[in-house]
């Protein structure tokens, strides 16, 4: 029997009525109660309130399976022991200082060996504040002052990560091979979009030829590889060298937004692929859960940052860069995520992802499931997106049922998720067997 979205909203209020009661309380101090935008859920998020292992708990009692993990965040699910053991170690010694402590260095010295291409590291609180870094550090190192990125791309949210950002498909993006520039937030400064030079994703020769046309005035290109936020559009090898190549050539920064992508391997996409980008951005996993990030490269560009020779290029300062908490976190989950873990984990993702696709085979539904180490995403179309502008052509309301049908049933997923490494064949049966019991519901 056809289940409509309708129906599935009237379960998820019966389910979730101390939910929308905070929500409805959150109107009066926040503003529509929200203060994260990716977690708004039309008609009211759910609460949670505390998560353990591979599941979460909200406030009305219902535990699911998370294949979220904070968008991606958590490789280790919620609560590990071994990060708790290592938190609670330390939060009694203080959690902040006035002054460096020794696991700055551990953290650096782990990420040089992991990521070669980070040849000096720096901390910093966010994966917004480690784009903001390394945009600046290029303009500084290069001279020049404009910035590249691809259509639809996600790079945190300071003013020029801000264009072209999931940008509604209209005649303002211009041609697929040379994309405007458009703001994808209102409030940006004077200029941003002038100062950003947005690429076609995975067409090389347009691509290219952008970037020679805008070669004297770039200071930097910044990819995410996996296009993590835009769908999960993955990038053919020769694009990604072609891209190294070509800013090789011409003097401009190589940046990888390895924010996501560091879930693909222990050394992130840029092992994978071989390519060694002059500057990488770390946050999520590299905080193992905790509010962080790191970004470096290539020492000559870094030394920026050194401020032993008198004031430094960039003063880069932040209360809580290189705080213990994060250190201590993100080590203890480094440590726990070895090579051998990454194996286990992208294995157990691919399985997963294609008893997913045999489900939709099996009950007719036209859907192709992406995968990148731990990372997958389910589209309704026919074949795998190869760019943003095919990418959004996935059609936001079978993903809306098929989110809610799960939720209900005890499980949450987004589009797709990232598994966490605390997770059994069983879990992955689980997700399995309910999408195949949705399907049966399926009202498409
Ligand atoms: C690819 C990418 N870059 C940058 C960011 C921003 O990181 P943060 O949310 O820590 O500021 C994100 C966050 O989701 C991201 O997915």
């Amino acid at each position: 029997m056809p289940t409509s979205v309708d129906q599935l909203l009237s379960t998820y209020h019966n389910q979730n009525v101390t939910s929308f009661r905070l929500f409805t309380r959150a109107q009066s101090s926040l503003p529509g109660g929200n203060t994260r935008t990716g977690v708004f859920f039309n008609p009211f998020p759910v609460y949670i309130r505390r998560g353990e292992g591979v599941h979460t708990t909200d406030v009305d009692g219902n535990t699911r399976l998370d294949f979220v993990n904070n968008a991606t965040a958590l490789i280790l699910g919620h609560g590990h022991p071994k990060v708790v053991d290592a938190l609670q170690n330390r939060i009694g010694h203080g959690t902040a200082f006035f002054g460096p402590t020794e696991m700055e260095i551990e953290l650096a010295e782990l990420l040089k060996e992991r990521v070669p291409s980070m040849e000096r590291v720096r901390f910093c609180s966010s994966g917004t504040e480690a784009v903001m870094n390394v945009l600046r550090v290029a303009r500084a190192f290069t001279g020049k002052t404009r910035i590249a990125k691809f259509e639809g791309a996600y790079h945190g949210i300071d003013d020029p990560a801000m264009i072209s950002y999931l940008p509604p498909l209209s005649n303002a993006l211009g041609p697929e091979s040379e994309p405007h520039s458009v703001d994808s937030s209102k409030g940006l400064a004077p200029g941003t979009a002038e100062s950003v030079v947005v690429l076609p994703f995975n067409d090389a020769a347009a691509s290219e030829a952008i970037i020679r046309k805008n070669a004297d005035n770039l200071a930097a290109i910044i990819i995410d590889p996996l296009s993590t936020a835009s769908g999960l559009t993955l990038p053919h090898p020769e694009f990604i060298q072609s891209l190294r190549d070509v800013t090789r050539e011409l003097g401009i920064v190589l940046i990888f937004d390895e924010i996501v992508s560091f879930r693909m391997s222990s050394g992130g996409t840029q092992s994978v692929f071989g390519i060694n980008p002059d500057l990488t951005c770390l946050a999520k996993v590299v905080a193992g859960g905790t509010a962080g990030g790191a970004f470096g490269g290539r020492e000559d560009i870094m030394s920026i940052y050194d401020p032993t020779k008198g004031t430094p290029g960039i003063p880069q300062s932040g209360t809580y860069n290189g705080n213990p908490i994060a250190m201590v976190a993100g080590l203890t989950t480094l440590r726990e995520m070895g090579e051998t873990a990454y194996a286990q984990l992208n294995d157990f993702t691919a399985n997963l992802c294609k008893a997913l696709k045999e489900a939709f085979d099996n009950a007719g539904v036209v859907a192709s499931v992406a995968v990148a180490g731990s990372i997958f995403r389910i589209y309704f179309l026919e074949q795998l997106p190869e760019n943003y502008r095919q990418a959004v052509l996935d059609d936001s309301d079978k993903h809306r049922w098929l989110y809610l049908w799960l939720l209900n049933n005890g499980i949450v997923i987004r589009q797709g998720g990232a598994p966490s490494f605390p997770m059994t064949e069983n879990h992955a049966s689980q997700l399995v067997d309910e999408t195949r019991r949705a399907l049966k519901e399926w009202p498409f």
